[in-house]
């Protein structure tokens, strides 16, 4: 029977090397702070229980791991005196703890619930008091060293300030992540003295402790050591955000996904593909964002908390909180803000902006246009250079497009309007007042032509003589100083 399983993260400690207000696990890499990562490792394991252990910044720590996990305990270590007296604080923090207990990291970003759930149950499987995840590296400089006898069973963890020359020579290193019988543990916690180099409680000191008892321990390589791998500071921050991307990248890859260029493509761990979407160079996909079958996404695209339909395509675009339906276009150089809602087949062109926009299905608004605030219907086609002028100075205000209208070009739509299904505009119109279904709006005033003003009020330039050149007049008519246009220029 599979042993009831508490999960304790520690996250007390400050992370100075970071240089930044923000506590380190609350650093993101794809999409997810630090501690998110491993939070979510961790339910993938569906403990009884999680503990966060606290300190620095608590505040913040404390209200986002609520936020992520509102079922964790919190326990607070107000100072950092090691990690055996942060599992203490852990252990102190439950009214009950059996089963197996899980110690991890929240700055271990790349750790997987599959790693964990494997590791568990090797320790479980053995019936050790203690097991350590134990990584075998090129450079072990810094890490505790697994110490095993000659039978080659696990004696002891040696930091690497208490190693001899020899022991740091050991490449076999505690990865942090431990495994403990519940009951060994509250035992051995009170027992942990801190008569080390560093003056610290090391919860690794318990290996040795359980040794001298004559219990069984474990430490099992892991074999994809990135997985334990902390980060430390913002080049690491940076090494492992570009890791953990190779991998969702790849991992999409096997999925059915077609990715022109990984290194250029970047998406955050809460993003769900279809098989057979299609993502160009330069694309990044965070966030919750969903892209449904035979969607192409990019080049040159970042989509945050974005659905896409399917089949629909989506070029050198900026977009949050917007959805866009089956079939649907958008881009090049387009911006959906939150709350942008593209019907199927729909289109939204070339340097247009939109913000709580519903745009109906096969609806288009194909260029330079922004429509904020404001509902079109199906099959409506809007002009180019139109502007929902939604914001009164004071207040923003919403129009509403009917089904299959047809508004023309430079058109204004001041908010709060109506225009109705099957209406029409024409060019350049200002529309202030409701239109009703079927109606054609115009505002701007009737056309007057002035005959002949060119070569009198340009007299003397290029546009003068074309003008002069194709009324048939004479050219010489057109010399400077005639009229009040540019000086002449020389005649050949
Ligand atoms: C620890 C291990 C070492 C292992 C290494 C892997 C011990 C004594 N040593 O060393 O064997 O190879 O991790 O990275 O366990 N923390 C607290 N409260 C504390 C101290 C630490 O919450 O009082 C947290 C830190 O925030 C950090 C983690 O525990 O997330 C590890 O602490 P750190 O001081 O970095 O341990 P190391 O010296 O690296
Ligand atoms: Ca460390």
């Amino acid at each position: 029977m599979k042993s009831e399983l508490t999960v304790i993260v520690l996250a007390a400690g400050g992370g100075t090397r970071m240089k930044s207000k923000t506590m380190k696990v609350l650093h993101p890499i794809a999409g997810r702070t630090m501690i998110g990562h491993v939070l979510a490792a961790a339910r993938a394991l569906d403990p009884a229980r999680i503990v966060a252990v606290v300190g620095h910044q608590r505040e913040e720590v404390a209200a986002h791991i609520a936020q992520l996990e509102p079922g964790a305990v919190l326990a607070v270590q107000e100072e950092q005196r090691g990690t055996g007296h942060a599992v203490r604080m852990a252990v102190e923090a439950l009214d009950q703890l059996s089963g197996t207990v899980l110690v991890a990291y929240g700055d271990t970003p790349l750790l997987t619930g599959e790693s964990l759930a494997a590791f568990a149950a090797e320790h479980e499987a053995a019936q050790c008091a203690v097991s350590v995840l134990s990584g075998i590296v090129d450079d072990p400089f810094g890490y505790g060293r697994v110490l095993r006898n000659d039978e080659g069973d696990v004696e002891a963890i040696v930091e690497e300030k208490d190693a001899t020359p020899q022991q740091r020579e050991v490449r076999e290193i505690n990865s942090g992540i431990m495994a403990f019988d519940a009951d060994f543990l509250r035992g051995v916690l009170p027992r942990i003295g801190n008569d080390n180099a560093k003056g610290e409680f090391y919860l690794t000191d318990a290996i040795a402790i359980a040794r001298e008892d004559g219990l069984t321990v474990g430490a099992y390589p892991v074999e994809d050591v990135r997985q334990t791998e902390g980060v430390n500071d913002r080049v690491q921050l940076a090494r492992m955000g570009a890791e953990l991307n190779r991998r969702i990248v790849e991992g999409w890859m096997r999925e059915g996904v077609t990715v022109m260029d990984p290194a250029t493509t970047w998406i955050d761990a809460d993003v769900v593909l279809a098989r057979d979407v299609t993502i160009l160079p330069g694309t990044q996909l965070l966030g919750a964002t969903v892209v449904a079958e035979d969607a192409v996404i990019g080049p040159d695209s970042t989509l945050k908390d974005c659905e896409i339909g399917t089949g629909a395509r989506v070029v050198r675009t900026h977009a949050e909180l917007a959805v866009v339906g089956d079939a649907a276009t958008v881009g090049p150089f387009s911006y959906l803000r939150p709350g942008t809602q593209l019907g199927a087949r729909g289109k939204v062109g070339g340097f247009v902006e939109t913000k709580n926009a519903v745009i109906g299905d096969g609806a288009k608004v194909p260029h330079l246009s922004y429509v904020g605030d404001a509902e079109i219907g199906e099959g409506t086609n809007i002009g180019a250079g139109t502007i929902f002028a939604n914001y009164d100075g004071v207040e923003k205000h919403r129009t509403k497009v009917g089904k299959h209208a047809r508004t023309a070009s430079n058109n204004t739509f001041v908010a709060p309007v109506e225009i109705g299904d099957g209406a029409a505009t024409g060019a350049g119109t200002v529309v202030r007042r409701n239109v009703p279904p079927g109606a054609l709006a115009v505002s701007s005033g009737p056309q007057r032509n002035l005959e002949g003003w060119t070569l009198v009020k340009r007299a003397g330039t290029q546009q003068a003589r074309a003008a002069a050149e194709a009324l048939g007049e004479d050219v010489s008519a057109t010399v400077a100083g005639r009229g009040d246009g540019e000086p002449g220029v020389a005649e050949s």
